[in-house]
């Protein structure tokens, strides 16, 4: 069994509804579990001890949210033991920019991750195709983590 993290913070609950939908991808492939936390309720030990982790956040002046900033600075001291896990990224804004989601993504690179997809940007409330997205965003990110797991480690 794989435990995919999905790691994100909601202030009046869209990226919460995304989150969700991440979930639901990931547990719809056999063999992965989903732990869906909102940061502020998160250590960095669900970090270290996860197969798989997606990040999501509100664009909040085109970067992420302080909540999830804070939680990889955080982080920094344990980057090495987080290397190589495979990622996605979402954000939510009410405008037209993917800042956000480059912002996660910088992060995603900044900590060794593996960036297995591209990630999903919703703009106001999130539509079905929004959700769609996220799910299947969600199933990619379980089917890296299980063929991850499955590679011996030298
Ligand atoms: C402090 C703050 C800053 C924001 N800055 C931006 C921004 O720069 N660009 C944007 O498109 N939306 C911005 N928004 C709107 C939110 O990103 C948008 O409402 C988002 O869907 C909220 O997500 P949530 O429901 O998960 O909290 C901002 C909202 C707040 C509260």
């Amino acid at each position: 069994m794989v435990d995919v993290l999905v790691l994100y913070y909601s202030r009046s609950g869209r990226t919460e509804v995304l989150a969700n939908s991440i979930a639901e991808g990931v547990e719809s492939v056999g063999g992965a579990s989903a732990n869906v936390k909102r940061v502020d309720y998160a250590t960095v030990n669900d970090f270290i001890y996860c197969d798989a982790v997606a990040f999501g956040s509100p664009n909040y002046f085109s970067y992420m949210a302080g909540l999830m900033k804070d939680f990889f600075d955080k982080a920094l001291s344990i980057r090495e033991r987080v290397a190589g896990k495979p990622s996605v990224a979402f954000t939510s804004g009410g405008g037209g920019s993917d800042a956000a989601l480059l912002s996660l993504e910088r992060m995603i690179t900044s900590f060794r991750l593996e960036k297995v997809a591209d990630g999903v940007v919703s703009q106001g409330e999130p539509s079905r195709e929004n959700l769609r997205a996220c799910k299947k965003l969600g199933e990619t990110l379980a089917k890296k983590a299980l063929e991850r797991a499955e590679v011996p480690k030298a």
